[in-house]
């Protein structure tokens, strides 16, 4: 299997990300040698470009359970994460086979994405671009996460959760409403029918 350029470029997004977010982080050098949470990504990157071989799906498999083990994180090959995911401290993180993750995601250690049934097909979450989801939250089901939603430390999300608002508790309630998109506020304006 070639290595192309974009797939190195993904992996160099994903060690400048934590960089970026984690304000602990003192040097790339640093996040690249010492972050579980990148090594995770990294080995993940990779096992999901094997699972779409039919033929190396076991392996895919197998690298995920070694990554692990060295990181205790586990990220089932099949997940489609996107592009800049960066997991904090991740011990105890769990991803599972149809979890579908957007960009600019960060997902804090002990946080699941799990299933409820044992039934195939989708039965992951599916998280939008920028949400953060917090210490020890397990977002269950196929449920939607909406961009820039924040999921509070230890939630138990059963049910989709619109974008921009928090989500916290258990079951998790929504605790703040996204503001107005800026297009329903102008529909809203009486001053525009004057
Ligand atoms: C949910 C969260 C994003 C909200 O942050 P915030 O916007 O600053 O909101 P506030 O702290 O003002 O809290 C808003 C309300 O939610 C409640 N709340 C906040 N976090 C909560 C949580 N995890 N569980 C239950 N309630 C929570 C607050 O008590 C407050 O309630 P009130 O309005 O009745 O007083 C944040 O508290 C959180 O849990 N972030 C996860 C961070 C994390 O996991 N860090 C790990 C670092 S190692």
């Amino acid at each position: 299997m070639s290595v192309p350029l974009h797939f190195l470029a993904t992996l160099q997004e994903d060690l400048q990300a934590a960089r970026d977010r984690d304000p602990a982080a003192r040097s790339l050098a640093e996040v690249a040698l010492g972050y579980p949470g990148v090594h995770a990504v990294w080995v993940y990157r990779l096992a999901h470009r094997m699972w779409q071989r039919p033929g190396l799906q076991l392996p895919a498999r197998l690298i995920s359970q070694l990554s692990r083990a060295f990181t205790g994180i586990e990220i089932h090959p099949g997940a489609r994460l996107g592009r800049r995911l960066f997991i904090d401290h991740g011990m105890g993180v769990v991803i599972g086979e149809t979890a579908e993750v957007g960009d600019d995601v960060v997902l804090f250690h002990g946080s699941t994405l799990g299933g409820k049934s044992m039934r195939h097909g989708k039965r992951h979450p599916t998280v939008g671009d920028g949400v953060v989801v917090g210490a020890g939250a397990k977002i269950l089901g196929p449920v939607w996460i909406g961009a820039g939603a924040q999921i509070g430390a230890n939630a138990v999300v059963i049910h989709d959760v619109p974008a921009g608002a928090i989500a916290v508790g258990v079951p998790a309630q929504i605790r703040q409403r996204p503001a107005a998109a800026p297009f329903d506020a102008e529909i809203d304006d009486p001053a525009i029918y004057i």
